[in-house]
């Protein structure tokens, strides 16, 4: 059976218009070696009306299917890019990117689902910023997509309240919380705090954005006394250090609280460290690096030209270090990293131009939605880091399971949507130029790479193959995600259960004495 993530709440799930299902909704996918996280296996995929109906060697289907040969291919489960920003209005400045043209590029890159943001301001509604976000996403996307909601401040009565209504009625699972952006986005600990607990009783999991705020901000302010404003000052504000420091924070907090808690673009090697010692400290911590920190480096910022060095501004800035990529690598290859994201958030060169007198006015993000499967390939898979399985539980089959999607998305199974990629060779050079978000600028610019996305069904449909895309605006459908997805939760409720000890000392009632670990 298919499982389908459902809210206490009523949803008003979109329907895909009738057309999309009449022409091609029946697929054969033939001989094509299939990749789930656990296994590589010959096999035919049958897909009807946008789910798999079989999997399995020499498939009988009805006549009038349409037939795609994928001998000597690897078909994989349509990839889930954890973290994007379309159509958002960040650092003053929108990006160039909505969710049709964002959408695009993510299906012409291999990824049929994204996991995106609402962004919300203090003092608005929660509930009304996500609404406003869903009338930018209805409609116009051409994958499936999911939001998770900012919290920008905690006021007791009203921000838990909403939160409760989102879990409840609107299909979010997840918040993000940023330490960084000091007086915009950034929370105090206190805050952080009062979102966490809020987020473990109603098993939503919180996302966070995790770099020191105060110490940037006074970093801005001394490296713009010492005059200086280009971009090389971005990354001397944000040192290593100071995202790490985040992450011991934030895990320090989240574990005291009982509560998982995810990291969203890990971008150093101390950030990942910070992650593995809060592991050992015992506790519930995903972390997830970014397609630029894999495909890119932070020695661009030191680059003469000034387009080119803010095109590579984001935050944690990309790192200097080169050998970050490779340990970022070894860390998702050894589990010590689960998945991988793409932040796109794309800002056109005339929009990035905002920061040209200071650094710190440059609107932050690249892009990656595109790149996302390929870069990783390139970089992990072909160097033997990582093997197609691994691959696949990175770029799709973990997020379904952390954003309790598993195993509608993330898996190719009957029962499952049809989303999926055959994979193969498709030696070619990353430019702007040739690629389908709207930006201007490329980080991954004169990259070679050689598989990518040959046939690309979302929802049943083919959306991508050798004549290009061929999407259907509005096609893309949200995904309601539950809380609780047993993956995380199961063991926090089980933890939940240790009490505290208590020494009863007046000599009474020594039989009522709870200790941990008894409890039934
Ligand atoms: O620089 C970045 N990462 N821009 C997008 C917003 C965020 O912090 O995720
Ligand atoms: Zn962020
Ligand atoms: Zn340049
Ligand atoms: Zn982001």
């Amino acid at each position: 059976a298919v499982s389908q993530p459902t809210t206490n709440g009523t949803l008003s799930l979109k329907k895909i218009p009738i057309h999309l299902q009449s022409s091609q909704n029946r697929v054969l996918i033939k001989n094509g070696k299939i990749v789930n996280d656990d296994a590589i296996f010959k096999a035919d995929i049958y897909v009807e009306d946008g789910i798999i109906k079989d999997v399995g060697p020499h498939l009988i289907v009805p006549g009038g299917v349409k037939t795609i040969d994928a001998n000597g291919f690897f078909v994989l489960p349509g990839g889930i890019d954890t973290h994007t920003h379309m159509n958002a209005t960040f650092m003053n400045a929108k990006t160039a990117d909505d969710f049709y043209s964002g959408t695009r590029a993510a299906l012409a890159g291999g990824t049929t689902t994204i996991m995106d943001f609402v962004l919300t301001e203090k003092g608005q509604s929660l509930i009304e910023s996500f609404k406003k976000y869903r009338s930018q996403s209805d409609g116009l996307a051409c994958c499936d997509y999911t939001f998770r909601v900012v919290i920008p401040e905690f006021i007791k009565g009203k921000t838990d309240s909403e939160m409760d209504t989102l879990v409840r009625e609107h299909g979010i699972n997840s918040f993000k919380l940023f330490m960084a952006y000091k007086d915009v986005l950034m929370l105090r600990d206190d805050d952080l705090i009062n979102v966490l607990i809020k987020c473990r009783q109603l098993g939503a999991l919180p996302v966070v954005h995790a770099e020191n705020g105060d110490i940037i901000d006074y970093n801005i302010r001394k490296l713009k006394n010492m005059g200086i404003t280009g971009p090389e000052g971005h990354l001397q504000s944000r040192p290593e250090e100071v995202e790490a420091e985040a992450v011991t924070r934030i895990t320090t907090m989240a574990n005291q609280v009982n509560c998982p808690v995810y990291i969203v673009h890990v971008n150093s090697k101390s950030a990942a460290d910070a992650i593995v010692e809060a592991r050992k400290r015992g506790c519930l911590v995903y972390g997830e690096p970014i397609a630029a920190g894999i495909g890119s480096d932070g020695t661009h910022y030191f680059n003469k030209c000034w387009q080119h060095a803010a095109g590579h501004v984001m935050s944690p800035p990309l790192r200097p270090d080169r050998s970050t990529s490779e340990h970022l690598i070894n860390m998702l290859a050894s589990g010590q990293l689960q998945t991988i994201g793409s932040d796109h958030c794309v800002f056109k060169t005339a929009d990035k131009a905002r920061g040209m007198k200071d650094f710190s006015m440059i609107p932050n993000g690249v892009n990656g939605v595109e790149e996302r499967l390929m870069i990783l390939w390139e970089k992990a898979v072909r160097p033997g880091k990582l093997d197609p399985r691994q691959f696949v539980a990175i770029t799709s089959t973990n997020a379904a399971k952390i954003f309790n999607l598993y195993p509608r998305k993330g898996r190719l199974a009957k029962g499952s949507d049809a989303d999926l990629v055959i994979w193969g060779p498709k030696p070619h050079v990353i430019r702007a130029e040739n690629h389908n978000s709207n930006g201007d600028f490329n980080i991954f610019e004169g990259t070679q790479v050689s598989f990518g996305p040959l046939v690309v069904i979302s929802n049943g449909r083919v959306v991508f193959d050798e004549n290009g895309l061929h999407v259907v605006q509005g096609s893309g459908r949200f995904l309601p995600c539950a809380p609780n997805s047993s993956f995380l939760w199961h063991s926090i409720r089980d933890r939940e259960r240790t009490l505290p000890i208590r020494i009863d000392r007046d000599g009474k009632d020594e039989q009522q004495q709870q200790q941990p670990n008894q409890q039934q």
